[in-house]
């Protein structure tokens, strides 16, 4: 069952009923300020950063859900009613919603009486832009009110739910004109606002929370909406809010257009205040309000930023024989990988804002989606990474993008995140061929007195897994690897310990985590990312380094091949006590997802034929009809010496869950081992637009890609095996966007960035005839046909550029301008 339909031609997604399975969202704004939004106007405001700024509160885990957001309210003659349905929640005439590329539009018609909202952050500007048409289609002259709402949040998100002895009292605001200003906590330390405007003349205004809605109402009741009139409140301490409140009467036919600002500024210290020293300095308001206090002004905006995402897109655009494969690759994925690069794992409708900022394994992952788009924002993004990794090589697990600082709750020693900036700069210099990356002076810890060459920091990344086995010569496994719930060192049995950071007294000697226990998984990472960090060295002449490195990386493949290969697949760990994890022998949890798609692809036993029989095994045991799960079978209960991982009832998350993320791994390695039709089952599995159809099993927005997928063992808990297979959970914010992305991209259409060129080698299903892509790379442009006349699914046989024959399969870079690429499979 749908929900809505794909409008390709606007790159938008129209939801054409308020009552979707879960709320869908869209994001606006790429830089500072950041807005959530869902099909009903749910959702808030930050700038930069979701706990530390937060500009307008949300409710989390509320009933019902998603309340709380910027609404308008219309009373027409008693008929109370949103253009988006909620809070009221009164039937509507129509309904539309459509989320676009950083812009939303919802459209409510009631008794002759459209309102649009057009929602959006346009570029370069710290505030959203909301311009309400309302036109009346009736054949009579209507009167009738609006009212707008917005809740302020007093800026940390996290004291804000939970410090009410003095929330309660620190509240305050200003009004002038038609701006309401939210200035708690100005006078003192803050030295920013926010401010909430119309481009009108107001009839009154509330500020006071419970004077507009009511002490014992809610948002589907306010008083003063049902009242019909504003109060004028002043909130003063409580919970300030703003909403502006207008009488307005249409002609029939008539429309008239309003434009609602909802924005933030900072201001220097010495010009915060007019001459009294007391009042707001308005002056940045007012010109940011200039800016689109007009509908021209409006359109003009809308327009940029159409502009900007047209630009954005054109830098990778595919034509396949199948029409969601383009849908994916062409609009949404890309647009996701914009979202999880600007806010990590943050702040969806499943991450609170509060919960985490930037994570380092998460973000360099990210970039691997999103480097081509602005490769100067992945530039930076990548020095702020490594900024807070530490000197021996280890790294801050996650950092404020307000601060930049390391995250010292939370610690270090997660065994896979120095190999993720390997690979994160690898993209970065692939995509661009700007190699003085390397050469930037980064700091340690955020300590520019102790800051070494961006190459170094690759160094210590390398050599802190080499310098960082167990018993096996495989890398300790440590609080975590990949997977945040297999936590090896824990041991935890009483509640409310953090299975990540939590230091077992058993461990405590040894530094905080065993080691004895190894992990797989990050041996497998290790083999399939070093070798681009010998290729660095040994573009950079450091051959004896190079050699060096190059012989860790043998010495762990046969390693893993000696000791951890299980006869069919690659075992997931050994444990603090020596034991196997993700063997045969093992009565639960034999078989696990993580490492066996990086040693298809490191070719680990190829000659033995490991890949192969390795792949057939993943097909066999954890292939679904929704795609596959992390492991088989699920725990069934809770194993003492795995952490976190057997804590979730079968089927969900890390515990036999479709954890999309890694799907991407396997549809790499499929891809990788020349089995496009396999690659493309995986990847149209759980490839959003292919769900589409299946919206009320899968619940989550069908235009992006979720972290889970309840998997076949889902409700077994309850006796109730399948009872919730197939559905999202946590849409959004999940490293699957990128990973998806390179897998779609640079492994089945094989369009991949290589050191000195443009790989094209892709890996397709069989029936394909061939396809065409657009590449922008390096300054030029590469229109590239591929076909495919003997139907096979991979095997460059022949390549020209501009009518030349070329050697292999990887496009030189070429002079700026156009040019043709033609490649036969065969
Ligand atoms: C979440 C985390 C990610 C982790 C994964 C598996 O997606 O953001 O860092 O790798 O879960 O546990
Ligand atoms: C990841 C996992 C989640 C785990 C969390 C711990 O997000 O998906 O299951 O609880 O990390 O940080």
């Amino acid at each position: 069952m749908k929900f809505g339909y794909f409008d390709d031609a606007k790159r938008e997604y129209v939801i054409t009923t308020p009552r979707t399975p879960y709320p869908w969202i869209n994001y606006l704004g790429t830089q500072g300020f950041f807005s959530l939004i869902s099909n009903t106007a749910g959702g808030y405001c930050f700038y930069k950063d979701a706990r530390l700024r937060r500009i307008t509160r949300y409710r989390y885990n509320n009933v019902p859900i998603d309340m709380g957001g910027r609404y308008f309210y219309i009373n027409d003659n008693g008929t109370i009613w949103n253009p988006g349905w909620s809070p009221v929640k009164t039937e509507l005439d129509s309904y539309e919603c459509r989320h676009g590329m950083g812009y939303t539009i919802i459209t409510g018609k009631k008794d002759g009486l459209k309102a649009e909202v057009t929602f959006f952050v346009p570029q370069n500007y710290d505030g959203e832009v909301q311009q309400v048409v309302l036109t009346n289609e009736s054949s009579k002259e209507k009167t009738f009110k609006l009212f707008s709402f917005a809740e302020w949040c007093l800026w940390d998100a996290q004291d804000d739910c939970t410090n009410f002895q003095r929330n309660f009292s620190t509240g305050r605001v200003e009004v002038k004109d038609s701006v309401i200003y939210h200035k708690t906590e100005y006078r003192d330390r803050r030295n920013h606002y926010a401010f909430y405007s119309v481009n009108d003349t107001i009839d009154g205004y509330d500020t006071d929370r419970d004077s507009f809605i009511g002490l014992y109402n809610g948002f589907n009741n306010p008083e003063a909406v049902l009242n019909g009139k504003a109060t004028n409140s002043f909130a003063d301490g409580w919970s300030p809010i703003a909403s502006h409140y207008k009488e307005i009467t249409l002609a029939p036919g008539e429309t008239k257009t309003l434009v609602f600002i909802l924005g933030y500024v900072e201001m220097p210290v010495d010009e915060k205040f007019e001459a009294d020293g007391k009042t707001i300095n308005k002056v940045k308001a007012l010109e940011m309000i200039e800016k689109y206090n007009t509908p021209e002004k409006v359109q003009a905006g809308l327009a940029e930023l159409k502009a900007a995402w047209d630009k954005l897109l054109g830098i990778l655009s595919v034509e396949t024989p199948n029409d969601k494969v383009d849908r994916m690759v062409n609009i949404w994925n890309q647009y996701q990988c914009m979202v999880t690069f600007n806010l990590s794992r943050s702040a969806s409708y499943f991450e609170s804002g509060i919960g985490r900022g930037m994570g380092f394994r998460d973000s360099n992952q990210d970039i691997l989606g999103f480097v081509h788009q602005i490769p100067d924002r992945a530039r930076e993004r990548i020095i702020d990474i490594a900024s807070t990794q530490l000197q021996d090589g280890g790294c801050y697990h996650q950092y404020q993008p307000l601060t930049k600082k390391g995250n010292a709750d939370i610690g270090g020693d997660f065994s896979d995140d120095p190999l993720w900036m390997i690979l994160s700069v690898s993209a970065y210099i692939k995509e661009t061929g700007d190699w003085s990356i390397l050469d930037e002076m980064v700091p340690y810890d955020n300590d520019m007195s102790v800051a070494e060459t961006m190459l170094k920091h690759l160094d210590v990344s390398f050599y802190h897994i080499v310098n960082n086995l167990g018993p096996h010569g495989l890398p300790l496994a440590m609080r975590a690897d990949w997977n945040d719930c297999i936590n090896l060192s824990c041991y935890s049995d009483t509640p409310g310990e953090s299975f990540q950071t939590y230091t077992n007294p058993k461990f405590k000697a040894e530094g905080g985590y065993s080691k004895i226990a190894e992990s797989i998984f990050v041996a497998t990472l290790f083999t399939y990312t070093g070798p681009n960090y010998v290729e660095i060295l040994k573009h950079l002449g450091k051959t004896a380094e190079a050699e060096k490195a190059q012989q860790a990386i043998d010495k762990m493949k046969e390693n893993v091949m000696k000791y951890a290969f299980d006869g069919d697949w690659f075992l997931r760990a050994y444990d603090a006590t020596g034991a196997k994890m993700g063997s045969k022998e093992c009565e639960e949890g034999k078989i696990f997802i993580e490492p066996q798609g990086f040693a298809v692809m490191s070719e680990i036993g190829k000659d033995q034929g490991a890949d192969i029989k390795t792949l057939n095994s993943i097909d066999k045991y954890l292939n679904t009809k929704f795609g596959l799960v992390l492991n088989n079978p699920c725990f069934t209960k809770y194993y003492i010496q795995y952490g976190e991982i057997s804590t979730y009832p079968g089927g969900y998350k890390e515990n036999a869950g479709i954890f999309t993320h890694n799907n991407a791994w396997i549809i790499c390695a499929e891809a990788y081992a020349g089995r496009g039709d396999k690659a493309f089952e995986y990847y149209s599995k759980i490839a959003p637009a292919f769900t589409e159809e299946t919206s009320d099993i899968h619940k989550t927005e069908p235009y992006v890609y979720g972290q889970m997928i309840g998997g076949k063992d889902a409700g077994s808990d309850v006796g109730q095996t399948g009872k919730n297979f197939g559905q999202g959970k946590n849409s959004w914010l999940t490293g699957t966007a990128a990973w998806n992305m390179v897998a779609i991209s640079q492994y089945i259409l094989g369009i991949k960035p290589e050191f000195d060129g443009l790989m094209v080698d892709p890996s397709i299903p069989q029936e394909w005839d061939g396809f065409k892509a657009t590449r922008q790379f390096r300054g030029a442009t590469y229109n590239i046909t591929i076909n495919n006349p003997k139907h096979v699914c991979k095997g460059v046989v022949e390549m020209t550029v501009d009518g030349n024959k070329v050697n292999g399969n990887i496009i030189p870079v070429l002079a700026a301008g156009t040019h043709e690429v033609i490649v036969t499979l065969g």
